[in-house]
C-alpha cells in the first residue's frame, strides 16, 4: 500500500477554481492516495490581504515538495509582480517541462505532434529589473547566466536521455543578442557534448516558429530561454487543439509545481465552461513525479475514452459540455 502524500493546492483565480476541484474529483475517483492542503496565490487573496503570494504559500510548498497549481492572474502594466515568477523564483523551480502531444480523436491541422517544450523558469526578461531611465526611456534587463542555462541545458538532455528522445534544438535570437543568448548557446554546446546518442541543432527563435506552424513534427526537444518558451508554449498549444489541452511542471532540485500552460481565462471564468484536461494532464505528470503510475495510466485512459467518444467536449474544443459534464464523463469512464 502506498504512503499518503500531502499535495499543496492553489486553486488561484479566474477558471483555477473550477478547473482544480473538477482535477481533484477525478484524483479521488482513482483513489490516489493523497491529501490536500489548500493554500492561497493570485489577485484574489491580493485584492483581500495586499499578498498574491503569501509566506504561508511557500512555506507550505517547501514543507510538502509537491504543488497542483491553477492559474493565477497578473494585472497588465501595473499592480504587483506575477506571483507565478514569485513562487517559480522563491522556489528555484529552474525549469518549465511542457509536453505537447496530439490528442487522437481532437482534429488539428496535425495529427502527429509530440514534442517537448523545456523553458528555462528563473532568469531572462522575467527578472522584472525595469527603470525609467529618463520620462519616456524605459530600461528592462535581460539576465542570463552561465548557471542557469548550464542546467536547463542538461535538464533538457537529460529529459531527452530518459525518456529515448532523438533531438534537442536550442532555441535563440543570437545573431542579435550576441552576448545573451551567445551566452545560452554556449552553455547549450558544452552540455550537449556530454550526450553524443543525442543530436543537437540551434534554431533561431522566428524562423522556430514558422517551421512549428509549417512542419511541427520535425521537432523533438525544445530547450530556451524564458520569454522565448513563454510564448512558443502557447504557440504549441494551438497546434494540437489549444490550450485546454496542454499540461507543464515546474521542477526544481526538491520541489515541483504543476500547473497547466493556460492562464485565468477572463472570458470564460466563473461559468462552467472551462476545459480541465490540462491541469488534469499536469496531475497526470504530478501522478507520475509521485511514483503513482498507475492511477496515472487510468485518468489518461478515461480522458482517451471520452475524446474518442467525440460526444461530450467543452467549448474550446467545438463541444457543447460544461466543466463538471465533462468531469462526469471522466469519471463514468475510469
Ligand atoms: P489565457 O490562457 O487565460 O486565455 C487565452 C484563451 O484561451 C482564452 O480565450 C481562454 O478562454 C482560453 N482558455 C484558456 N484556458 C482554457 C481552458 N482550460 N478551457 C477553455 N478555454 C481556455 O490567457 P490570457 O487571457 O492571456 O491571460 C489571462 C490571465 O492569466 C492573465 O492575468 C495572465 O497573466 C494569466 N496567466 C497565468 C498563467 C499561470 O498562472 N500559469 C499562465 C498564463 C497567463
Amino acid at each position: 500500500m502506498s504512503t499518503q502524500r500531502t499535495v499543496v493546492l492553489i486553486p488561484g483565480d479566474g477558471i483555477g477554481p473550477e478547473v482544480t476541484d473538477a482535477t481533484v474529483r477525478v484524483l479521488e475517483a482513482v483513489k490516489a492516495p493523497l491529501s490536500y492542503e489548500r493554500c492561497e496565490a493570485g489577485m484574489e487573496v491580493f485584492t483581500r490581504t495586499g499578498s498574491n503570494l503569501p509566506r504561508e504559500t511557500i512555506e507550505s510548498v517547501l514543507r510538502s515538495g509537491v504543488a497542483l497549481k491553477g492559474p493565477t492572474g497578473t494585472p497588465i502594466g501595473s499592480g504587483p509582480a506575477s506571483a507565478n515568477v514569485g513562487l517559480r523564483k522563491s522556489l528555484d523551480l529552474y525549469s518549465s517541462l511542457r509536453p505537447v502531444k496530439s490528442v487522437p480523436a481532437v482534429e488539428t491541422r496535425y495529427q502527429d505532434i509530440d514534442l517537448v517544450v523545456v523553458r528555462e523558469n528563473t532568469e531572462d526578461l522575467y527578472a522584472g529589473l525595469e527603470h525609467i531611465v529618463v520620462p519616456g526611456v524605459v530600461e528592462s534587463l535581460k539576465i542570463i547566466t552561465e548557471k542557469a542555462s548550464t542546467r536547463i541545458a542538461k535538464f533538457a538532455f537529460e529529459h531527452a536521455r530518459k525518456m529515448k528522445r532523438k533531438k534537442v534544438s536550442a532555441v535563440h535570437k543570437a545573431n542579435i543578442m550576441k552576448l545573451s543568448d551567445g551566452l545560452f548557446l554556449d552553455c547549450c554546446r558544452r552540455v550537449a557534448r556530454d550526450y553524443p546518442e543525442i543530436a543537437y541543432e540551434e534554431v533561431i527563435v522566428d524562423n522556430l516558429c514558422m517551421q512549428l506552424v509549417k512542419n511541427p513534427e520535425k521537432f523533438d526537444v525544445l530547450v530556451m530561454e524564458n520569454l522565448y518558451g513563454d510564448i512558443v508554449s502557447d504557440l504549441c498549444a494551438g497546434l494540437v487543439g489549444g490550450l485546454g489541452l496542454v499540461p507543464g511542471a515546474n521542477i526544481g532540485e526538491r520541489t515541483a509545481v504543476f500547473e497547466a500552460v493556460h492562464g485565468t481565462a477572463p472570458d470564460i471564468a466563473g461559468k462552467g465552461l472551462a476545459n480541465p484536461t490540462a491541469l488534469l494532464m499536469s496531475a497526470v505528470m504530478m501522478l507520475h513525479w509521485l511514483d503513482l503510475p498507475e492511477q496515472a495510466a487510468r485518468v489518461e485512459k478515461a480522458l482517451q475514452t471520452v475524446f474518442a467518444g467525440r460526444k461530450v467536449r467543452t467549448g474550446d474544443l467545438g463541444g457543447s459540455a460544461t466543466t463538471k459534464e465533462f468531469t462526469d464523463a471522466l469519471i463514468a469512464a475510469l
